[in-house]
């Protein structure tokens, strides 16, 4: 689908709809008068496979107690499998209302207070909160930084896992905010040193359908034929891809029996949410038929991405913008062109546009932003050239 075709069949307008990102900018910005390019959602609506879907269940009227369906694993299976060689079985799963209320309720299944747990930053800022509000110990291991390109830094991290005694470590894949698509080889040395080391890992796979180009997603527990599975718990969701976040349904895949029972334990305990209908119904219908959809959105990701970078790369090339692999989040380096003291003013005051700021994502990432490019190219367009018509004045 070209890109044009898939704005103008999907874009619809969010303001005034209460979205967060549109309506709710003033609690993070002071003032709804900006043009958003933070918070990950999207300007688009959902396959309209999604919305008949939803439509239909809707319309049955009585929304009581429900299972889900086999057709929904046998869908979701599908997907996995045909897409990524993800193999998934039905004992593995358990639902959640939310990647991060999943990786919270996993933090206390995994360890006990006051355990060391590690992300690599610059990395989603809820890793941290969670850590930090369930009374664990934050350690960091800095991605390395060539020009734009992120690696793991593996010799600090397996240091600091035996200097810090580290026990669980939370990744994220592909990653935000720096875009990564880690290669199997990259996941493998990873998982081996959490192996060695006894580290449990938790991948937050959330982006997995959001892979730009020709590079290759590989699931943390297909690495090496599923050899660290009962290492990882696996988390994904059909939200971030088709935009579904608000219906809050999302994926927990554990491989080993024992991590799986003492999960079951926590849920039981805490009465956890573990599953929704109606995000059930949504996810079904877009893992059966939305992958064209999916293909166009890709298309217009791609799309506003290069015209990020040629802009900048043409105009103002101190501007550096790291190559993305996967996410719809395109990471900025904005540190050549205003000094990180005075990103927020310049942002929301000169450039009027309401960004993610990378020191949100750790100390690393002071002086860059986050913007979200999963929006119009009319939008992009002046997300880029407010920035630009800023820095001439
Ligand atoms: C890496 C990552 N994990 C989790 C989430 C949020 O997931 P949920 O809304 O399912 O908690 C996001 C949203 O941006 C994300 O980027």
């Amino acid at each position: 689908m070209k890109v044009a075709d898939f704005v103008e069949k999907y874009a619809v307008e969010r303001k005034n709809t209460d979205s967060v990102k549109w309506d709710g900018m003033k609690d993070s910005f002071g003032t709804n008068d900006l043009l958003p390019m933070w918070i990950a959602d999207t300007e688009f609506k959902a396959p309209e496979a999604v919305m008949y879907a939803l439509k239909k269940r809707i319309e049955h009227g009585a929304y009581g107690y429900s299972l889900t369906p086999d057709s929904y694993y046998e869908t979701y299976f599908k997907w996995q499998q045909e897409r990524y060689g993800t193999e998934l079985h039905r004992e593995w799963i358990r639902f959640g209302s939310g990647v991060v209320q999943s990786i919270s309720a996993l933090v206390n299944v995994l360890t006990l207070q006051d355990d060391v747990v590690m992300v690599l930053q610059p990395v989603y800022h809820p890793f941290m909160h969670v850590i930090e509000n369930n009374e664990r110990k934050l350690v960091v291991s800095n991605l390395k930084n060539d020009n734009g390109h992120y690696e793991m830094d593996f010799d600090d991290i397996r240091a600091k896992i035996q200097n810090e005694h580290v026990k669980l470590l939370i990744n994220c894949s592909p990653h935000n905010p720096v875009g990564r698509v880690w290669t199997s080889e990259e996941l493998e040395k990873l998982f081996e040193i959490c192996r060695e080391e006894k580290v449990l890992v938790i991948s937050d796979e959330i982006h997995h359908d959001l892979i730009i180009g020709d590079n290759k997603f590989v699931s943390a527990i297909s690495i090496k034929d599923g050899f660290y599975r009962d290492n990882i718990v696996m988390l994904d969701a059909a939200s971030k891809t088709f935009n579904l976040a608000a219906l809050q349904s999302s994926h927990v895949v554990i491989a080993n029996p024992q991590i799986r029972e003492r999960y079951d334990e926590y849920v039981e305990k805490m009465c956890l949410p573990s599953g929704n209908l109606l995000g059930e119904v949504a996810a079904e219908a877009a893992y059966r038929e939305g992958a064209d959809w999916l293909s166009g959105m890709l298309g217009l990701i791609k799309y506003n991405f290069d015209y990020v970078k040629n802009q900048f790369a043409e105009n103002e090339p101190t501007i550096k913008i790291a190559e993305l692999e996967g996410t719809y989040l395109a990471w900025v380096d904005m540190r050549a062109a205003v000094a990180p003291s005075k990103l927020h003013h310049f942002m929301q005051h000169d450039a009027k546009l309401a960004v993610n700021y990378g020191e949100m994502f750790g100390a690393a990432g002071n002086g860059f932003i986050r913007l979200n490019l999963a929006t119009t190219p009319e939008n992009v367009e002046k997300a880029v050239n407010y920035i630009l018509k800023a820095l001439k004045n």
